[in-house]
């Protein structure tokens, strides 16, 4: 029987708490489907910088990097704010998207048609969205040199670098490219072209490499432009194609069309290693311990991590309509109370799933 490895990441904040209903999930399908599963919890992010002062510790990236596909649960607490940049639990998660070259996440953006009273958004506007974000994750901003705040006398000066060389956008953009083949060959590029040097090389990288694919159809927006789309007309979108921080923004953004950050997964690949599986939503140390998080982001990227990572179709497809399918009966987490559905707990929403499967 074929054996999966999968490195559990639980991390911070009501991570445990959604991590125990997709280990189950895991288990119950591997069962269903007949294939192995094995699970390797490891510690990242705020809990590893407890234990060893690094929140990406090396035996855990080591392990990352030698299985077949990760899950990660989310990491970060307001406790850290003050330790140094380098040791906060993010730097753990950009050290690991960073090592583990993830350099594609992709986020895809779905309303489920049981949660369309869900949404602050009219259902006119939301009802046919179905969009990709694809976010270049290892470049940008995030990872620029030179960084840096300098003290003087009487002021201090902070400094980022927004950088991307050619070969870093084509590869992010080869990747939209087959993303878009799959689905509706529309590729919407999001730069700001019109005040950043970046953005232009951005601009016309993009446009070479789409000339390539007579069936892609490429348009280009500016990134306060397509945040104002998103909210004015989101179904106009099919794949959005955008660099790490206004992928960032815009995917927080677009979660909210869905009706809760807690309902967004994703994935962060390369060409070749092991991709990382992680709900878009934070740690939400606000409401850590209640158990009364949404599980489902995280089981949606669960079932992305069986599509995508191990190629186990026919048990991501169950998933995801196990998922609707309690969503429909009208059960949620308190995050997407509409006034007409009973609120369950994030295990009660773990049981509800594991029925369905
Ligand atoms: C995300 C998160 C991370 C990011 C943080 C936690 C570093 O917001 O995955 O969207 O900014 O990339
Ligand atoms: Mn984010």
């Amino acid at each position: 029987m074929l054996t999966h490895k999968i490195v559990l990441l639980s991390g911070d904040g009501i991570g445990p708490e959604i991590s125990e209903v997709s280990k189950k999930i895991l288990l119950k399908l591997s069962d269903k489907f007949n294939f192995n599963i094995e699970i390797e919890e490891e510690l990242f992010g705020g809990i590893a910088f407890e234990k060893f002062e690094d929140p990406a510790p090396k035996s855990t990236l080591d392990k990352c990097k030698s299985c077949d596909a990760v899950l990660l649960a989310c990491v970060g607490d307001s406790k850290y704010d003050q330790l140094p940049r380098e040791l906060r639990p993010e730097s753990g998660l950009l050290k690991l998207r960073s090592d583990l070259n993830l350099f594609a996440n992709i986020r895809p953006v779905k309303i489920r048609n049981s949660l369309i009273e869900s949404s602050s958004l009219k259902k006119e506007v939301i009802q046919n969205v179905d969009l990709v974000v694809v976010r270049e994750l290892t470049s940008g901003i995030y990872f620029g040199e030179p960084r840096g705040i300098i003290k003087n006398k009487n002021k201090e000066r902070a400094f980022n670098t927004m950088v991307y060389n050619t070969d870093e956008i084509e590869r992010i953009t080869e990747i939209a490219i087959q993303i878009a083949k799959k689905r509706n060959n529309r590729i919407c590029s999001v730069d700001k072209a019109n005040v950043l040097e970046v953005s232009q090389l951005w601009r016309k990288t993009v446009e070479n490499m789409a000339k390539n694919y007579k069936e892609i159809h490429l348009s280009n927006m500016y990134v306060d432009n397509a945040a104002m789309q998103l909210i004015r007309d989101p179904s106009q979108f099919d794949v959005i194609l955008t660099n790490n921080i206004f992928g960032d923004i815009l995917s927080d953004l677009a979660a909210m069309l869905t009706g809760s950050i807690g309902m967004l997964p994703s994935a962060s690949l390369n060409n070749i290693g092991p991709g990382v599986f992680e709900p878009v939503h934070g740690s939400a140390p606000d409401i850590a311990g209640r158990n009364i998080a949404n599980p489902i982001a995280m089981a949606l990227s669960t079932a992305m991590l069986l599509r995508i990572g191990l190629n186990q179709i026919q048990a991501a497809d169950n998933l995801e309509l196990a998922i609707d399918k309690v969503l429909s009966k009208r059960f949620r987490t308190s995050d997407l109370d509409d006034g007409k559905s009973e609120i369950i707990s994030c295990s009660k929403m773990g049981e509800k799933i594991l029925e369905e499967i």
